[in-house]
């Protein structure tokens, strides 16, 4: 079994991010489990190519710091060639109506002048990813599992037309792991993409800043300390992150704490001592560039060799 799990340098990685997914695939990584920085992924949208050069790295940095074993980590990008060649023979396969039907695809234009040609192939690519690796399963969150229902039918047709080359895919849904809100506007979860990010807690940030955030947390007046998350976002949201720093449940830290002030700062000391190790070795990695870029680059060698003759295999059949 080989799992395929990524995350998008769109912006520095966030307690949402750790405590939804890498902190889980730190903890429960398969021997198969395979983890990308798709930095190929954020080309889809207005970027800096410096910052998306560090963010790559910085995120690469962030899975290891956080314990994900380094033989599984790879940046999408040092794969660039590979996947270039891979997409284009499956865009080859997909048609404009499959493609333009993508809701993601919808949602995410509809509010931007022009709209890259990358953002409504880019499940196609996401489908190279997974495919490339021969990845069985694709652990997804709802809004998701459309592409991955793309990479199988891409998959499924390359295989009756020319040949079978490519495993089929299976999306499966990644656990409900808490979903962090953001801390200025419950309503919204927490992302790399908030403009504002009072309500961000970056994993690098400070801890004096950490904890002005958390803090700082919108809540409610109404002074009753229960978890209510339909009535009580925000101290839901606050009694949440506590949770899951503490292994307990929201229910039973709520019953812990008389007053906002002291739930908050309990939440403050309680994520600031969660990140501490973790921030300490992301800086201590990108301190270290010999470590860093020596893991980013058995990982591509790794990630190549393991798609080397899937990349063959697909060209010959597609006749080139
Ligand atoms: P973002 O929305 O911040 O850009 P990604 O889409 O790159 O994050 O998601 C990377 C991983 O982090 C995914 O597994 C996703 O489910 C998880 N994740 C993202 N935001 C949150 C959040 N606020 N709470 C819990 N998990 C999250
Ligand atoms: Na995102």
């Amino acid at each position: 079994m080989t799992r395929l799990s990524a995350i998008t340098p769109s912006g520095h990685a966030h307690l949402g991010n750790y405590l939804g997914a890498i902190r889980r695939w730190a903890r429960e990584g398969a021997p198969g489990d395979l983890y990308f920085v798709s930095d190929l992924h954020a080309m889809t949208v207005s970027y800096n190519p410096a910052r998306l050069r560090k963010l790559a790295r910085e995120t690469l940095a962030v899975l290891v710091a956080a314990g994900i074993d380094p033989a599984r980590v790879c940046v999408q990008s040092d794969l660039v060639r590979e996947l270039g060649a891979l997409s284009w023979v499956l865009e080859c396969t997909c048609s404009f109506g499959e493609a333009s039907r993508m809701t993601q695809f919808k949602q995410k234009a509809d509010g931007q002048g022009t709209v890259r040609l990358g953002l409504l192939t880019y499940p196609v690519l996401m489908a190279a990813d997974i495919l490339l690796q021969n990845a069985t399963e694709v652990p997804v969150g709802q809004d998701q599992t459309q592409h991955v229902e793309l990479a199988r039918s891409l998959a499924r047709r390359f295989n009756s037309t020319f040949g079978e080359v490519f495993t089929v895919p299976r999306a499966v849904m990644a656990p409900t792991a808490a979903r962090v809100m953001d801390l200025s506007d419950p309503t919204r979860k927490m992302s790399k993409s908030t403009q504002d990010s009072a309500g961000v807690v970056f994993l690098l940030d400070e801890p004096d800043l950490v904890r002005r955030k958390i803090t700082r947390a919108v809540t409610d007046n109404e002074a009753r300390l229960e978890y209510r998350p339909s009535s009580q976002p925000g101290l839901a949201n606050v009694l949440e992150i506590l949770a899951a720093c503490t292994g307990r449940s929201p229910v039973e830290v709520a019953d812990d704490h008389s007053s906002y002030g002291e739930l908050k700062n309990a939440a403050a000391d309680a994520v600031i001592e969660e990140l501490r190790p973790l921030r300490t070795r992301v800086l201590e990695l990108l301190d270290d560039p010999t470590t860093l870029d020596g893991i980013r680059a058995a990982g591509a060698e790794r990630a190549r060799e393991r798609g080397a003759h899937t990349l063959a295999s697909a060209l010959r059949m597609a006749g080139v």
